[in-house]
């Protein structure tokens, strides 16, 4: 499948139509951003790491009866998708207090909390994406109804379960993660985006080592040494 037009440049993936008008493929870049874009870096390897790591786990979530926009990885750092309206949702699960949620609530940093948390974050730049919550999405039209904002919900905390489980088995803990779901030609509303050391927050099981893009937000060291390492606790199944 060959890359037609550039649809979006997004801050971590272009997308491209394809001569099939219901498929994409997504570029995953070298290029990375934090702080709403105001942190900038370059990471020669990162956009094919990330993209390795998200085709792997998308395989595991269809495996365990999650459908996503996935659909084949193409090469290093291409991926064929489904073509999606993506919802203006940042959907964050957090199993572990950290970030945002410690900064703005006080919770202590590195508190396991005692149910999985689900918060969602209205994806618009200039608003520096805003916590929202269910009736905000109705008065918005995020979301249509009580049924569609539930879907989400059930589906991140079944997507968290399965991941929670992979990572622990790797020696990661999986402390906090963020999703983002599209609805396809049929009106039906599928996982989108990535699932990656970008998007998440993995922690190592014994130190606590950060190994995700905290690494490059808080200059910890070099982010495709760590992504590195995920990869191959992922494929190899070691620690
Ligand atoms: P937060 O603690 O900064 O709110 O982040 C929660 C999770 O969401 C963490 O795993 C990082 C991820 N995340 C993104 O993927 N994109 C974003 O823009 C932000 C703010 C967080």
């Amino acid at each position: 499948m060959e890359k037609i037009d550039l649809l979006y440049e997004g801050k971590g993936k272009k997308l491209y139509s394809t001569k099939d008008k219901n498929l994409v493929i997504a570029e995953f870049k070298d290029s990375l951003t934090a702080f709403n874009g105001q942190k900038k870096g370059n990471e020669e390897g990162k956009g094919s790491l990330n993209c390795e790591i998200s085709s792997l786990l998308f395989e595991l979530l269809k495996e365990n009866g999650i459908e996503s926009h996935f659909i084949k990885k193409l090469d290093s750092k291409n991926m064929l998708c489904k073509k999606v309206k993506i919802i203006p949702l940042e959907v964050v699960v957090r199993n572990i207090a950290t970030g945002s949620l410690s900064k703005r609530l006080g919770i202590d940093d590195g508190l396991k909390l005692p149910f999985a948390l689900v918060e969602f974050y209205y994806k618009n730049d200039a608003l520096n994406d805003p916590m929202i919550n269910d009736e905000h999405c109705k008065i918005m039209n995020i979301l249509n109804d009580d049924k569609e904002i539930a879907l989400l919900k059930e589906t991140a905390r079944k997507i968290n379960e399965i991941l929670l489980k992979f990572f622990d088995d790797i020696n990661i803990k999986l402390v906090d993660f963020k999703i983002e779901f599209g609805v396809d030609e049929n009106g039906k509303i599928i996982l989108a985006d990535e699932i990656s050391p970008d998007s998440c927050r993995f922690w190592d099981k014994q130190s606590n080592k950060k190994m995700d893009k905290d690494v490059f937000r808080e200059n910890l060291g070099n982010v495709v040494d760590v992504y590195k390492e995920i990869l191959l606790r992922a494929t190899k199944k070691v620690d």
